[in-house]
C-alpha cells in the first residue's frame, strides 16, 4: 500500500475548483492507499494570522474536509500542531538546509518580494517544514499543484542528503503526484482560466443557494453567438465546462445546440440551470459543513484520534532519526 500525504494551510474556504480538483481525487485515493491529510497550521504562521481567528480557520477547513467525505476511518486526518514530533524533526533537518538554496526557492523569492517587511526565518525555512511533513510519514506520493513542485524537489534533496551524510538508506524519495487527466479544472466565473481564492471568482461550498444564484447571474456573458456554429469565446466555454461537470449530458447538449444554431436570449435559462445543478452538489455538503462545524464533541474526537495515529508514525521516524544522528539516552 502506498503512502499518500497532503497538507493544506487553514486560510479561507474550499471552493468548487478545490472540490472537483483535489478533493474528488482524495476521496478515491483514501480507498486504496494509506492517506495522511493534515491542516498545516504551523505553515500558516508565516503571515502572522490573528490569534483570535486561527482556531476558527482550522475548524473551518477540517469541517469542510469531513463534509466532502474524507473519512477518518480510512484516512489519517490531523492538525499539524497536534504532532510535536514534526517540530523536532524540523529542527534536525534544518541543520542540513543551506541558506543559499533556501534563498533561491521561487516561493520564498515571491513572498519576500510581495511582503518585504515580513521576511521571517519561518518563511525562509518553509520548505524544510514541508519536507518534514512529508518525510516523517515516509510518503510515496504527494499530490501538489505546479506551485508546490519545487518544494517536492527540495524534499527529495533533503532525503538524499540525509541518507548520504549518515550512510543510510533511510528516507524514501517522495514523488510529486500530478492527477494529470483525472484533474478536472474548474474555470472562474469571470472568463479567467481558473477558479481561485485570490482571483475572487469562486463559488464556495459553503455559499448559500441565493449567493450561488447571484454569482452565476453575474458571470460574464455577451449578446449571444454571432452566427451558426461559431467557436465559443472563453468566458462562454467556461460556463459550459462547469455545466459539463454538474449537469447531465442531455442538458449540456441542449444548450450546445442553442449555441450552434446561433440562437440568442437563452443565457438566462442556462445560468438558472447551472446554478440549480451546482446547488444540487453543494447543498448537502454545505449542510454537513454546518452540522460538523458546530459539533465540538465530534471534532474533538476526530482530531484526538487523528493526532494519535499521526504521532504513532511520526514518533517512530523521529526515534530512528535520533539513533541515526547519534542521540542516545543515559
Ligand atoms: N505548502 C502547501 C501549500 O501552501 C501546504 C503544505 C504544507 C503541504 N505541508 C505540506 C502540502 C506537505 C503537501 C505536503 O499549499
Amino acid at each position: 500500500m502506498k503512502v499518500v500525504l497532503s497538507g493544506i494551510r487553514p486560510t479561507g474556504n474550499l471552493h468548487l475548483g478545490n472540490y472537483y480538483g483535489a478533493m474528488i481525487n482524495f476521496l478515491k485515493m483514501q480507498e486504496e492507499n494509506k492517506c495522511y491529510f493534515f491542516i498545516a497550521d504551523w505553515h500558516s504562521l508565516t503571515t502572522h494570522p490573528d490569534p483570535n481567528k486561527l482556531h476558527a480557520n482550522v475548524r473551518t477547513i477540517l469541517s469542510e474536509y469531513l463534509a466532502c467525505g474524507l473519512d477518518p476511518e480510512k484516512a489519517i486526518l490531523y492538525v499539524q500542531s497536534d504532532v510535536p514530533e514534526i517540530a523536532e524533526l524540523y529542527l534536525l533537518l534544518n541543520m542540513h538546509a543551506y541558506l543559499g538554496e533556501l534563498e533561491k526557492t521561487v516561493s520564498f523569492k515571491e513572498k519576500a518580494r510581495q511582503n518585504p517587511d515580513n521576511v521571517n526565518a519561518g518563511l525562509l525555512t518553509y520548505p524544510v517544514l514541508m519536507a518534514t511533513d512529508i518525510l516523517i510519514h515516509h510518503a510515496d506520493y504527494v499530490p501538489v499543484g505546479k506551485d508546490q513542485e519545487q518544494h517536492l524537489e527540495i524534499t527529495r534533496n533533503y532525503a538524499n542528503r540525509f541518507n548520504y551524510k549518515y550512510g543510510v538508506d533511510y528516507f524514501k524519495l517522495p514523488t510529486a503526484y500530478n492527477f494529470g487527466k483525472e484533474l478536472i479544472k474548474i474555470p472562474g466565473l469571470d472568463g479567467s482560466g481558473k477558479m481561485g481564492k485570490s482571483e475572487g471568482n469562486c463559488i464556495y461550498l459553503i455559499d448559500e443557494p441565493k449567493v450561488i444564484e447571484k454569482k452565476i447571474k453575474k458571470a460574464l456573458t455577451d449578446n449571444g453567438p454571432e452566427g451558426v456554429n461559431t467557436p465559443k469565446p472563453d468566458y462562454i466555454e467556461n460556463l459550459f465546462t462547469i455545466l459539463k461537470v454538474v449537469s447531465t449530458p442531455e442538458v449540456v447538449a441542449y444548450y450546445d445546440n442553442l449555441w450552434n444554431a446561433g440562437e440568442t436570449k437563452w443565457y438566462g435559462s442556462l445560468k438558472k440551470q447551472l446554478a440549480e445543478d451546482i446547488i444540487k452538489v453543494t447543498n448537502p455538503i454545505r449542510e454537513r459543513i454546518n452540522d460538523i462545524q458546530n459539533d465540538d464533541a465530534y471534532l474533538h474526537k476526530i482530531t484526538r484520534e487523528g493526532a494519535e495515529k499521526a504521532r504513532e508514525s511520526a514518533s517512530k521516524t523521529l526515534k530512528e532519526v535520533r539513533e541515526i544522528m547519534g542521540f542516545k539516552s543515559f
